[in-house]
């Protein structure tokens, strides 16, 4: 049975083009500060907290997240390498500093730190949090590649005013779909990135297809993940994400898409990105047009006063 909200989407989807709109928001970089507005949904924190202890489960909740890494972790080492060439044979990440949001209970930041980066997992559930470092005390040669911490995006953003380092790639995987305010954590990514560093995201787009097979298919009748995990209004598409990304510092490399066979639990490389994607991105090593267009008047309006 549909619940009454899905019945209400369904027909939504099927007699119209709803789409909701990118919110236009202001700068959220002001004299080198962050203006934060929060990324954190407390009703999705509450939805990770009940599932804390099922992360290391490769049949359970979060199985197509760890049969993910087949295709995320090769993607990410190779488009990493094609910007930086490895440095040691067998590390080929060796010398990189990698920042996984939204790290959960750290099903890709271990594979990571394993191709030899050195890499910071941050969530804002506590108990992920713990799950991670607890998973990470079995493999004692991991324990000083990788950190934890329990904080949000905006909160290491605004601490890393004091870094001068950035970080070489910010991983967002299957992150995007479940914030209260996406255009705040991609200028968060965009701030704690090196320039030329490298944004890595993989989510779901807002099609009649993932309605249909994200969340019909996936939590109402074959129940590959719970009911309720996502909301089909915060899915976005490539090309608003590419907008998004652009207008914020980044260039867009390459986007791919991705499929899930429930029946055999695997993942493959698609032409279609209708459902879920991957999507690569640098952030450009000159400030985007609009910072531009505002530091120029800034200035103009500074020797106007002195003038
Ligand atoms: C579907 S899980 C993905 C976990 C991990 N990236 C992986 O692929 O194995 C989504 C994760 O995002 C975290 N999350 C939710 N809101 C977040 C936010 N505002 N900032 C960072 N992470 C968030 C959740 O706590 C959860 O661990």
């Amino acid at each position: 049975m549909l619940s009454r909200r899905s019945a209400q989407l369904a027909y939504r989807l099927l007699t119209s083009t709803y789409r909701p709109a990118l919110q236009p928001r202001l700068p959220v970089q002001q004299s080198g500060r962050l203006i934060s507005h929060s990324t954190v949904d407390p009703a999705e924190v509450r939805k990770f907290q009940a599932l804390a202890s099922k992360w290391w489960d490769e049949r359970g909740e979060f199985g197509a997240l760890h049969a993910m890494n087949d295709l995320r972790v090769p993607f990410i080492r190779d488009n990493l390498l094609s910007v930086h060439s490895a440095r040691q044979m067998g590390s080929p990440l060796s010398g990189l500093r990698v920042l996984d949001v939204g790290c959960g209970g750290g099903l890709l930041t271990e594979p990571l730190a394993r191709l030899g980066a050195d890499v910071l997992g941050i969530d804002p559930v506590q108990d992920s949090v713990r799950i991670a470092e607890l998973h990470l005390s079995h493999d004692p040669a991991l324990c000083g590649r990788v950190r934890y911490r329990a904080c949000s995006l905006e909160e290491l953003a605004d601490e890393d005013e004091q870094e001068e380092e950035g970080f070489h790639a910010v991983v967002a995987s299957e992150v995007l779909e479940h914030l209260a305010d996406l255009e705040t954590f991609i200028q968060c990514c965009h701030h704690v990135l090196k320039p030329g560093g490298s944004l890595f995201v993989t989510t779901i787009n807002r099609t009649q297809m993932s309605y249909i097979l994200g969340i019909i298919a996936a939590e109402q009748v074959l129940r590959i993940v719970p009911r309720g995990t996502h909301d089909w209004e915060k899915f976005i598409s490539p090309v608003e994400l590419e907008t998004l990304l652009e207008s914020t510092g980044f260039s867009v490399e390459c986007i791919r898409g991705m499929l899930y066979n429930p029946v055999s639990g695997a993942w493959s490389w698609q032409q279609s990105t209708a459902i879920n994607y991957a999507l690569h991105a640098l952030k450009r090593r000159e400030e985007p047009q609009s910072d531009r267009v505002e530091s120029e008047s800034e200035d103009e309006a500074a020797s106007r006063s002195t003038a």
